[in-house]
């Protein structure tokens, strides 16, 4: 026992500085069968395996990989991505950017707009660290410029363009010309480039149709740098894409960044359609009672799954299907006569985002099932 727990530490260490390396020490215990659930393990192995996949295909494609923390919300891991090669990190909000600063990830895109209410929280982290923003407004850029420049700072801006997706984004177009044009004029703001998210395309199947539509939506870029280098102006980088789209924006010469996010740890809904990243992001559920014939009923409910997507799959049991039966239940339906109370049944979520917000840590597992360490979910809950 001793020799399995020394085992542990000594690979939990490997993972990241930052990482708590030991749950023996901090919760007695280091056996899967002590986890307390519902519990979200996380399969560092499997982390390991995506992140490197998906950095040898920025790096393969000859584009810088800028990946979106929106999704594991971890500094340690986005430092693991940078140390990889990644060029930064997104985050989707400023109370995300604020954490991954102050735990030394110090190059972010925050890829939703600042707003006046959240705009001084915004400009004193772009005094501290590398932080660019998304805008799609022209009051927006006016206020940025005018804080930034009271600050005596300079602000890097992308211009938020629908290619689309049909939420956040100027049109495609002359549109985003003026804004840039705006951009350019204002004191205290740099352009720095487009950012493009086909969100709508992520799971679209049959894949030759993602593929095809996705470079309808970088040719949208493209038309619309050539717009802007007609009005003299350099576009030094588009960002775009996600998990769904990585490998089709690689293969576009107008697409400089991609900046994909579930890949880390997918789910249940991306890997039926984008099959080369794999889940290691898993709920670890208990079995709470076994009185009823038709299933097993278990303590992962709303508040462990996020059912955004759908709900959970039954980890390697095809013939089983999870259902939600309140707050902190769940029923089981194909394993009854199985399990006694007090088991555990590993789920894969069906949205990984949504069901990682809900929790404060990840348990570390590896490949064989060992627990080795626990990692805080550290911009867990930061929407703000
Ligand atoms: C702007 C932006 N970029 C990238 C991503 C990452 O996408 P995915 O999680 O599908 O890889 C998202 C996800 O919602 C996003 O909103």
């Amino acid at each position: 026992m001793a020799g399995t727990r020394r085992r542990h530490q000594r690979r939990a260490l490997r993972l990241a500085p930052g990482a708590t390396p030991n749950i023996a020490a901090d919760y007695g215990f280091v056996q899967l069968d002590d986890v307390q659930t519902p519990a979200l393990l996380l399969n560092v192995d499997g982390l390991e395996r995506n992140l490197a996949k998906m950095a040898k295909l920025a790096r393969g494609g000859g584009k810088a990989l800028r990946p979106h923390s929106k999704t594991h919300k971890s500094p340690v891991i986005a430092k693991k991505q940078v140390a990889l090669g990644a060029v930064g990190i997104c985050t989707a909000k400023v109370g995300e950017a604020e954490i991954m600063v102050a735990n030394g990830v110090d190059d972010v895109l925050i890829t939703s707009e600042p707003v006046p209410r959240n705009m001084d929280r915004f400009v004193a982290l772009a005094a501290k660290a590398k932080i660019a923003a998304t805008v799609d407004d022209a009051e927006i850029v006016r206020e940025l410029g005018r804080r930034a420049g009271a600050r005596g700072i300079e602000i890097a801006i992308f211009v938020d363009v629908n290619v689309g997706q049909e939420r956040t984004g100027v049109d495609a177009g002359p549109d985003v010309v003026r804004l840039v044009e705006l951009i350019c004029k204002t004191k205290g703001l740099r352009f720095a480039g487009l950012q493009g998210y086909e969100g709508h395309l992520q799971t679209r199947m049959p894949e030759t149709e993602r593929r095809a539509l996705a470079r309808v939506a970088y040719d949208r870029l493209a038309d619309t740098k050539v717009l802007i280098k007609d009005a003299g102006i350099a576009v030094p980088t588009i960002t775009t894409a996600g998990t769904g789209t990585a490998r089709f924006a690689v293969e576009h010469a107008a697409v400089d960044e991609i900046q994909p996010g579930s890949y880390c740890v997918m789910d249940s809904s991306y890997s039926s359609v984008e099959p080369s990243f794999e889940n290691a992001l898993f709920i670890l559920t208990g079995v709470l009672s076994v009185n009823r014939r038709d299933a097993l009923v278990v303590d992962a409910g709303w508040k462990a799954a996020s059912t955004d997507s759908g709900v959970p799959k039954v980890k390697d049991h095809p013939e089983a299907t999870y259902r939600e039966a309140g707050d902190e239940h769940g029923k089981i339906a194909g394993l009854a006569g199985r399990h006694r109370t007090g088991d555990v049944v590993w789920l894969v979520p069906s949205h990984c985002d949504t069901t990682i917000n809900l929790y404060d840590k990840y348990i570390l597992v590896r490949d064989d099932g060992a627990v080795e360490g626990e990692l805080a979910i550290a911009t867990r809950g930061k929407s703000a």
